[in-house]
């Protein structure tokens, strides 16, 4: 993501020198008709890992960047397995109970991929969804961003599911991977891709099958994730219309020891020599071992890193927490949710939440969620969002959307 940046002008301090300007987004008319008419500049942060390590605050250094064209969110669409896994379910595998699982984390269903089920039809069938809502023909999409973890092809699925939506111009395709901050990755590159890269019709997609990489003897992680797919259709607009106010982005590979799915090498795989000998070549075969976590360090770097990357892109929107209209945070643990909102000062009747009926769902959990918001009306053309994913990586992020 450090190259997000490297889509806008690269002279931009000398132009906030001169405006000095108050908050992180402004609309102004800054060159000639010839020129750019209309210009927006708006703020995000891109951090390394010294950021979590270090415990400092995210929000010390800005990239302020020019912005000609706007982006705006125009469809959604969800899809999830059709097999339901209650808490009483899993209780029959391993040694937990209903009342563990909710109390601790508010899940109480999950969907899980079974059958004839692929992550790919799911995506599919969620982008499907997004375009028939936004109005956009498949044949207007010009790019797709499969966000996913767990690709079905390891050299990534996007190029699947643009041949699958019957996109005949094929778009440019390509997987982004980064677990749960996934699909606010995706959302940001989306808006990169469309404001300094003249694309117009993205197809952002949040899609996880992590129950493939799930250890179902682990009690300590199998009740926790579910599998679904979730899309977003992303649309240049006029700057005027731009609606993704302010971002905030980070990783830290410093954590990874704390949540992974590591490669691992098939230990009885050893390539003979001739002479019966043990050689380094061939490489063995690998796979990738099952989903490892500490979940008291993963639920503390997420309480304390979560609320500072939202508060850090609201500023850059110049915005606060009680001036947006929805929380919608990566379902991972109702207890994280509500700490953050009780942070950010946001009342529990503006955060979104549909973790008890499908678990985490990685990359899916925040347009899934944002899917049923949306269709049930909650949600309503205007409404700004302060969206955030954190997770593997470790990688966390924040961007503050308008939708519609
Ligand atoms: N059922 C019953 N008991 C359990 C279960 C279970 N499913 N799991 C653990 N326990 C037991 C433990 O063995 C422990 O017992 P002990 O006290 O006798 O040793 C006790 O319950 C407490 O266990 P903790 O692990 O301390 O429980 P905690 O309150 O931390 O909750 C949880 C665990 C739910 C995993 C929590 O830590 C959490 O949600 N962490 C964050 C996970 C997360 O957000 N991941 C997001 C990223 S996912 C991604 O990016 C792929």
């Amino acid at each position: 993501m450090a190259n997000a940046s490297g889509f806008f002008t690269p002279s931009i301090p000398s132009l906030r020198r001169r405006i000095q300007p108050p908050i992180g987004i402004y609309r102004s008319r800054l060159c000639s008709p010839e020129g750019f008419s209309k210009m927006v500049i708006c703020s995000g942060t891109i951090h390394g890992e010294e950021k979590l390590s270090s415990g400092a605050s995210p929000s010390e250094s800005r990239i302020p960047r020019l912005v000609s064209k706007g982006c705006k969110l125009v469809g959604c669409g969800s899809a999830a397995p059709t097999l339901k896994v209650s808490n009483d379910d899993l209780a029959k595998i391993v040694d937990t109970s209903d009342e563990w699982i909710s109390v601790r984390t508010g899940i109480r269903n999950r969907r899980v991929l079974s059958g004839k089920d692929s992550l790919t039809t799911l995506a599919v069938e969620a982008s499907r969804k997004a375009l028939e809502m936004a109005q956009v023909d498949p044949d207007d999409v010009d790019l797709v961003l499969m966000c996913t973890s767990t690709p079905e092809d390891l050299f990534g699925s996007a190029p699947q599911i643009q041949k699958a939506l019957g996109c005949k111009r094929n778009p440019l395709a390509y997987d982004i991977t980064a677990a749960c901050s996934g699909f606010v990755l995706g959302l940001v590159s989306a808006a990169c891709h469309i404001r300094g890269g003249g694309f117009q019709n993205v197809l952002v997609i949040g899609a996880d099958a992590l129950s493939r990489y799930v250890d179902w003897t682990d009690r300590g992680t199998c009740i926790l994730f579910g599998d679904a797919a979730g899309a977003v259709l992303v649309q240049a607009c006029d700057s005027e219309e731009d609606g993704l106010f302010g971002f905030d982005l980070h990783s830290d590979g410093d954590g990874q020891r704390h949540l992974n799915a590591s490669i691992k090498e098939n230990e009885t795989d050893n390539a003979l020599g001739s002479n019966g000998s043990v050689l380094d070549f061939p490489p063995k075969r690998s796979s990738y071992s099952c989903i490892q976590m500490n979940g008291k360090e993963v639920f503390r770097f997420a309480a304390r890193c979560v609320p500072q990357s939202i508060e850090s892109a609201l500023g850059k929107a110049g915005l606060s927490g009680s001036s947006i209209d929805w929380l919608l945070l990566h379902q991972a643990n109702q207890r994280i949710i509500d700490a953050v909102a009780a942070r950010l000062h946001v009342p529990p009747e503006r955060v979104i939440s549909n973790l008890a009926n499908y678990g985490n769902t990685s990359a899916a959990s925040i347009p899934l969620a944002l899917d049923e918001a949306v269709r049930s009306g909650k949600v309503k053309a205007g409404h700004t969002i302060a969206a955030a994913g954190f997770g593997a990586g470790l990688t966390w992020g924040s961007a503050i959307l308008r939708w519609g």
